[in-house]
């Protein structure tokens, strides 16, 4: 857009000579050019959508709605963050259509192919041809597809979103789609080779891909229509990152971004009980995509500070009921009735109901575990690494041994993070 108004400006065609129009309209051949090179780059996907050979009933009938009038709130956060139960609380806003972790299946593509030595990963859709897409462009293929999950064009989405099986082991809003979809799998598996031809013409493929395309079209309808409806979309990630969900703002000026973080050597001790910690260098990679992730933050909350909020598992775990009353303020929604007891079930749960799941006998005592166990050693290097982000939250390092297993020796100094960030030079 900025792009063609540029050029126009500077083409007034009718005034100008003839050595001008021409040295003119090189310019504009030359910016049709780029143009067309950075759309290439930027939106793919889109523009594969004209390559492909999709019958006009393949396409949506109307133009998607943008959710503009819905509440969209993202929980960005990091695994064992206790972000799974402060989406099943955000869940419980009465009429929110809420996801779990909607780009773990890409995510998971993604690191297969840089394990296979791949440059480049395959995508597959219901309605449209797989698509390929190079390793680097991934923050973009992040993007479209969050644009997708916003508006609720649940029909452009690569099927192993809409299929995956978390959806119903966490219960959220797509619940029930792949016990539709599975009945109709086979279907699916054909239409993929039937999208994967060229032809064109009135074949008996077109008519077949219709008819799967209503089967599965008539499992996705109700989904569709739910998220429509409602009156806030929630969503829940510890594979989006602040730099991503910051450039949804543009076209989602209502977007709340709840912030999520933890003592990392909690996280890290966490992960490294559950079997979730990979490599020798996670703990790197996670205390630099925390410190990363509050660069955006506090540019946020410096600009646009109704749209963000950074919340402390510790403060939650402390505290429940007071952050249930700062998001209320922040979302500016209400919460169901019963939303305290759901709490209080959740965080004082009668016993422990296993590691993945959220049920704890007490919170307070669960988000301080880590100090029984973590090797004190282990407890410096994270101290570490992750210098630059404890400063700002206020977690403290450890001198001894002694004082790491001494739960009289507080492990964090409360502080107003927002006061920190602003202050601090380093974000
Ligand atoms: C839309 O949501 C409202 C309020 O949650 C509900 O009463 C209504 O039945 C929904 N409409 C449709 C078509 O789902
Ligand atoms: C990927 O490349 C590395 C280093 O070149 C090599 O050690 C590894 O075996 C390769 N993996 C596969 C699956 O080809
Ligand atoms: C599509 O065609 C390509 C090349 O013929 C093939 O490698 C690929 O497996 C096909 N994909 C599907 C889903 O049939
Ligand atoms: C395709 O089929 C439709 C309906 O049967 C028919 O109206 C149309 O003329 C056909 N088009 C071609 C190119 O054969
Ligand atoms: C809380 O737990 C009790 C006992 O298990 C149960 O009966 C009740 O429905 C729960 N309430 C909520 C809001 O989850
Ligand atoms: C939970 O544990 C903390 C720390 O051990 C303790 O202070 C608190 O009273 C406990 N809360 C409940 C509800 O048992
Ligand atoms: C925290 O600091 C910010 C920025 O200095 C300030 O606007 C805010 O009122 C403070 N919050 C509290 C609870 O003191």
């Amino acid at each position: 857009m900025r792009i063609r108004s540029f050029t126009a400006n500077r083409c007034r065609f009718v005034a100008m000579k003839n050595s001008q129009k021409t040295a003119c309209f090189i310019l504009v051949i030359v910016w049709i050019l780029i143009f067309c090179k950075i759309g290439l780059n930027k939106t793919s996907s889109r523009n594969f959508v004209s390559q492909v050979v999709i019958t006009t009933t393949d396409r949506p009938q109307t133009t998607p709605k943008t959710s503009s009038d819905a509440q969209i709130i993202l929980v960005v956060a990091y695994m064992r963050t206790g972000s799974t139960l402060l989406g099943e609380i955000l869940h419980q806003i009465p009429g929110s259509f809420y996801l779990f972790e909607p780009l773990r299946t890409l995510e998971n593509t993604r690191a297969d192919a840089i394990e296979a030595n791949r440059t480049s990963f395959t995508l597959e859709y219901l309605f449209k041809k797989p698509q390929q897409f190079k390793i680097s462009s991934y923050d973009g293929v992040i993007h479209s597809v969050m644009k997708s999950l916003l508006t609720c064009s649940l029909d452009e989405l690569p099927s192993d979103i809409l299929t995956d099986r978390h959806h119903s082991v966490f219960i959220d809003s797509l619940n029930y789609f792949e016990d539709c979809s599975s009945k109709h799998i086979a279907d699916l598996k054909s239409m993929h080779t039937i999208l994967n031809q060229t032809q064109t013409t009135n074949s008996t493929n077109t008519i077949t891909k219709l008819r799967l395309n209503d089967n599965l079209r008539k499992c996705l309808l109700p989904y569709t229509a739910s998220c429509r409806n409602s009156s806030a979309v929630v969503m829940k990630f510890i594979r989006l990152r602040m730099r991503h969900a910051i450039r949804l703002l543009s076209d989602f000026p209502k977007l709340k971004i709840v912030h999520l973080v933890r003592d990392p050597r909690g996280i890290i001790d966490s992960q490294m009980r559950t079997g979730f910690l990979k490599s020798g260098t996670a703990i790197a990679e996670e205390c630099h995509a925390i410190a990363s992730d509050l660069v955006f933050t506090k540019y946020l909350m410096e600009n646009k500070p109704s749209a963000i909020k950074l919340i402390q598992y510790e403060d939650f775990a402390e505290e429940p009921l007071k952050m249930l009353k700062e998001l209320r303020q922040f979302t500016g929604l209400n919460f169901g009735a019963d939303i305290e007891q759901f709490i209080f079930n959740k965080t004082s749960a009668a016993k422990d109901n296993g590691e993945y799941t959220t049920g704890r006998k007490n919170s307070t005592e669960t988000a301080y575990k880590w100090r029984t166990h973590l090797d004190f050693q282990l407890a410096v290097d994270i101290e570490k690494a992750c210098a630059v982000s404890n400063s700002v939250l206020g977690y403290l390092p450890f001198h001894s041994k002694e004082s790491l297993k001494n739960i009289l020796v507080s492990p964090r100094r409360r502080t107003n993070v927002t006061h920190s960030l602003i202050t601090n030079i380093n974000f």
